[in-house]
């Protein structure tokens, strides 16, 4: 039951008082609506200034969706992206594992612009990491860093099946400092899978969430990553690993979910 510390008489004279203002503002913004240079202006202006956030909130324009797909599975993916997607306005790429079949051409300006993932066969070599597939993905974050920079607050990497509330997302984002070192991800939903990483595991199906400052440092350092840890056989941990060995743990956020059908 909510509380309140006004007794019903008082919130009914609050809400008067608040509806009688609502209609002042109205009748004096009317009233003084054809008169640019008077009093009128100011006084529109500082209602809307008011009403408005703050100028500098995290809003869409700065997230950098980095997504991974494949030419295979694109055909039966595509619907999840499309329903959230929004042409020219979300930022970021869908990481292909080569070019697209003809029957996927010409690419379609309602999806996310798509790239092909760099060659890593050099890396491979170098680093014998034991999979070239987990290090596509995770090599992902080189190339998405590369390509857009530009006021960009928060890079989220995710599979070409996950669902975003892009609105949602810029809101919540909006509550963390993107200027500082953080690793935002979900629990998995399987218990065990948790336990075994010490709860300290973003789990990709997700959405793994990197703001600026760890995205560029992350890009940075990922090659000695998969160096270091050439055995390890999943993106999100080698993503986690990394990010663990530069001091930064996990930033869990509920409203993200996995979930996965068998
Ligand atoms: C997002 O915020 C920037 C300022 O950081 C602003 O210039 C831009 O107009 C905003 N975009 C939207 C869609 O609100
Ligand atoms: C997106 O922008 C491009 C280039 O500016 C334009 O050709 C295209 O029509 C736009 N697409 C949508 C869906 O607005």
């Amino acid at each position: 039951m909510a509380y309140s510390i006004y007794s019903p008489t008082s919130i009914i004279i609050w809400k008067t008082l608040a509806v009688s203002a609502s209609l002042l503002i109205v009748i004096v913004l009317l009233s003084f609506s054809n008169q640019p240079n008077s009093l009128g202006t100011d006084f529109f202006h500082v209602t809307t200034h008011q009403s408005s956030l703050p100028p500098d909130t995290t809003n869409v324009s700065h997230l950098v969706f980095g997504l991974l797909g494949s030419v295979k599975t694109w055909h039966y993916r595509k619907p999840y992206i499309e329903s959230w997607w929004r042409p020219n306005i979300t930022r970021g790429y869908l990481y292909l594992d080569r070019n697209p079949t003809d029957d996927l051409l010409p690419w379609s300006g309602d999806y996310p612009p798509f790239r092909i993932s760099d060659d890593n066969t050099r890396l491979l070599k170098e680093t014998k990491h034991v999979s070239a597939l987990m290090v596509r993905m995770v090599h992902a974050v080189i190339e998405v860093f590369r390509e857009e920079k530009e006021g960009v607050r928060w890079y989220i990497m995710a599979d070409d099946d996950t669902i975003f509330f892009v609105d949602n997302l810029a809101d919540e984002l909006s509550k963390y400092d993107h200027t500082k070192y953080i690793y935002i991800g979900c629990h998995s939903e399987c218990v065990m899978s948790n336990q075994i990483f010490s709860y300290d595991m973003g789990f990709g199906g997700a959405g793994l969430i990197m703001s600026y400052p760890l995205a560029k440092m992350v890009q940075k350092n990922i090659e000695d990553c998969f160096k270091r840890y050439p055995y390890l056989n999943s993106a999100d941990l080698i993503l986690m690993t990394c990010v663990n060995d530069f001091g930064v743990s996990m930033t869990v956020h509920q409203g993200l979910h996995q979930h996965v059908s068998t």
